[in-house]
């Protein structure tokens, strides 16, 4: 048993009171390697902004979830060394989908755990959070829950299209659970096709898809239901467009990749929203960086060459994601 306290890692309890208090939301980046994990800590100590690192189950099976934990403590120490006095980093299981995988990871020293029951019926979700809460909360380790369906792919859970949560729910949610945190679905989904070109309308002047705004009546209702309760948006990747238009310039193939706009996410964190999910962007940067690399430079074959440009760029995305979008800079000083 390793406990996050000795790791140097802290828990979600205060960084979303404090979120909700001064109307910003703190960003929750996945990681799966070691330049991801570099660019969000260098962009999180440049900006002081606390931040979460997610492990998600892609992530465990493709890097190990032991070794994603002690790159998590190393970057805490790197966070240090970069002259980030009180790094304020969460270690979090993304969408976890049982008990054991809650439990083993609170046993390994993350600080929060996801327990993705949303696919279940009702009360087997109610059950499943309130187990996992129990053994969670003994050791301070914070738990999200989630009540409704993203449209689209949530690991293994699939809907053919979003089910919002029913505002209706959550009360009973919350307090039979426990939970310390609520993701809920007004309309965002997980990767870079968000929403259908049917869905969408064009843009007379650049011909790109505008997306349908998401269901901000459904947060509203909530909020009220539960007043200073911490929300938490999944699948809230913007899917820049200048990342897909170099993805496509370079020998990809994203056609019609459309993302949740970043004037929507900026209005959520005000909201109760306290922690925005961000996954698929890092991604699309990543990519965009090794491409161009690729097609400028067919002779390279360092991977640091080209490695090192997409780290780059995603330092630049996560650091503009705090200061510009979610407002969490010089929150963690
Ligand atoms: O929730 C979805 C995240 O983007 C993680 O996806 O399981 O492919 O790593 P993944
Ligand atoms: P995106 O696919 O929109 O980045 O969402 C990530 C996410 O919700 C991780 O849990
Ligand atoms: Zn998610």
């Amino acid at each position: 048993m390793v406990s996050f306290k000795d790791l140097g890692l802290v828990n979600t309890r205060d960084m979303f009171a404090k979120a909700i208090k001064g109307g910003y939301a703190i960003p929750a980046f996945n990681f799966n390697n070691m330049e991801q994990l570099q660019a969000i800590i260098q962009a999180a100590a440049e900006k002081k902004s606390p931040v979460i690192l997610q492990v998600s189950k892609g992530a465990r099976s493709y890097a190990n979830q032991t070794l994603l934990r002690y790159m998590a403590e190393g970057a805490v120490e790197y966070a240090k060394e970069l002259g980030w006095e009180n790094p304020q980093i969460a270690l979090h299981l993304d969408h976890g989908d049982s008990f054991e995988l809650c439990k083993s990871c609170v046993d390994l020293g993350f600080s929060s755990v996801m327990i993705d029951g949303s696919a279940l019926p009702y009360d087997e979700n109610v059950a499943l959070t309130a187990k996992v809460v129990e053994y969670a909360h003994k050791y301070d380790v914070t738990v999200e829950a989630e009540l409704g369906v993203l449209a689209g792919v949530e690991d293994e859970v699939s809907a053919e299209e979003s089910h919002y949560t029913r505002p209706e729910e959550v009360i009973d949610f919350t307090s039979k659970t426990g939970c310390d945190s609520l993701a809920i679905s007004i309309g965002t989904s997980h990767g870079a096709y968000k929403f259908k070109p049917e869905q969408c309308t064009r843009d007379p002047k650049t011909g790109l898809l505008v997306p349908p705004p998401l269901a901000f009546d459904v947060l509203e209702e909530i909020e009220k239901k539960l007043p200073g309760f911490p929300i938490v948006l999944h699948g809230s990747s913007s899917v820049p467009q200048e990342y897909v238009e170099i993805i496509n310039n370079n020998g990809g193939k994203l056609p019609d990749a459309v993302g949740i706009p970043e004037d929507q996410l900026r209005r959520a964190s005000k909201s109760a929203v306290c922690k925005i999910n961000i996954d698929s962007d890092s991604r699309l940067a990543m990519t965009a960086a090794v491409r161009k690399v690729f097609n400028e430079k067919p002779g390279e074959f360092d991977p640091r060459k080209y490695l090192g440009p997409a780290r780059d760029e995603m330092k630049k995305l996560y650091a503009h994601k705090i200061t510009d979008v979610l407002g969490s800079d010089n929150k963690a000083l």
